[in-house]
């Protein structure tokens, strides 16, 4: 465990693919590409748990239990040890923490090398960390033994969720009512199975985009992540980037209306005076617009149309008066 961060992931990489640009491809395309392919097999780059992590007051740990509970294995060495698991071990004491529990998942991808069996590791207090294989248990975050966990154990969940379940994992972590730090991709915020989530204030964005990841290959591949939390952020500093205006102060080329004469505004400029709904994309959610006296108004995106041309999808927010 004395390896370095950066002589980790000089381990990890063999080559740089060509960038997105070259591939024709945006961010976004690949992590909806995931989705859609149901490919599960990115890593979490370690440097990027730590950076949001160190963004949480200690205290938010101390004396908790932590669970990772999707694919989290943890090994002798650090290259099959997922990040998550690796930020506690390295952290439990300077956290304070009470508990970590990891899982690893059998499923048909063994991204950690970890074998057919699902296991649970659990490191308690001062004690060596041990794992326990279970008969039967698939490691998933909803079979009994993992929900057993969440709901009667855990006091947070820290993890980056499947791609290809992150409808269900969403709804279990809500049901849980537990505190959770998770990656996810950033355009949930604009897809009507979470919009809800962020509506009735059950979540807001963390501090970090999350735009790199790593391939089985240990290649690093692009996509559109960012850390959603319940965990209270006071402060954001991407407030800054929300600019708010009066509407004729907006330049035009960044607002316009629809065939329903909705307003769209675009580059994070918000209009202050506006007294109706309009629509905007996800960064203005993402830089904190709905802690600076906005609401959403649907339970789904909003898609406009121009010219009867449809646009990519927003979500409608109005000020509160
Ligand atoms: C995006 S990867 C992240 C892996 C690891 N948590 C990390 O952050 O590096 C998602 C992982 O979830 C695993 N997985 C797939 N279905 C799962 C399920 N039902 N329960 C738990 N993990 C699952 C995949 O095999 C994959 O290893």
């Amino acid at each position: 465990m004395t390896t370095t961060n950066s002589e980790r992931e000089n381990q990890y990489i063999k080559k740089i693919p060509p960038t997105l640009e070259a591939r024709g491809l945006s961010t976004k395309d690949v992590l909806q590409k995931a989705r859609k392919v149901k490919n599960d097999e990115f890593y979490t780059r370690y440097e990027d748990v730590e950076k949001e992590l160190n963004m949480y007051p200690k205290s938010v740990w101390k004396n908790k239990v932590v669970f990772c509970n999707c694919d989290d294995a943890v090994n002798s060495g650090d290259k099959n040890t997922s990040a998550f698991a690796l930020y506690f071990l390295r952290n439990f004491q300077n956290l304070g923490l009470k508990k970590l529990i990891c899982t690893h998942y059998a499923g048909n991808v063994d991204l950690f090398n970890q074998g057919p069996r699902g296991y649970i590791f659990t490191k308690d207090g001062y004690r060596e960390g041990c794992k326990v294989f279970p008969p039967n248990y698939t490691g998933s975050f909803d079979d009994p033994l993992s929900l057993n966990i969440l709901n009667e154990e855990a006091d947070f969940v820290c993890t980056n969720p499947p791609f290809s379940r992150s409808v269900d994992f969403w709804k279990t972590m809500m049901e849980s009512g537990k505190k959770f730090l998770i990656i996810s991709n950033i355009a949930i915020v604009l897809t009507a199975s979470y919009v809800h989530y962020f509506k009735n204030k059950k979540v807001w964005a963390g501090y970090h985009d999350v735009d790199w990841f790593l391939t089985p290959n240990r290649e690093l591949t692009r996509a559109s992540g960012y850390w959603f939390t319940n965990i209270r952020i006071q402060n954001r500093p991407k407030y800054k980037q929300l600019k708010i205006l009066p509407v004729k102060e907006i330049p035009e080329k960044y607002k316009r209306y629809d065939d329903s004469k909705i307003l769209l505004v675009d580059n994070c400029y918000i209009p202050g005076d506006f007294k109706k709904p309009f629509a905007v994309s996800t960064r203005p959610i993402l830089n904190g617009l709905l802690e600076k006296g906005y609401i959403l108004i649907q339970d789904k995106e909003y898609y406009p149309y121009i010219d009867g041309k449809k646009r990519f999808a927003r979500v409608l927010v109005t000020k509160i008066e």
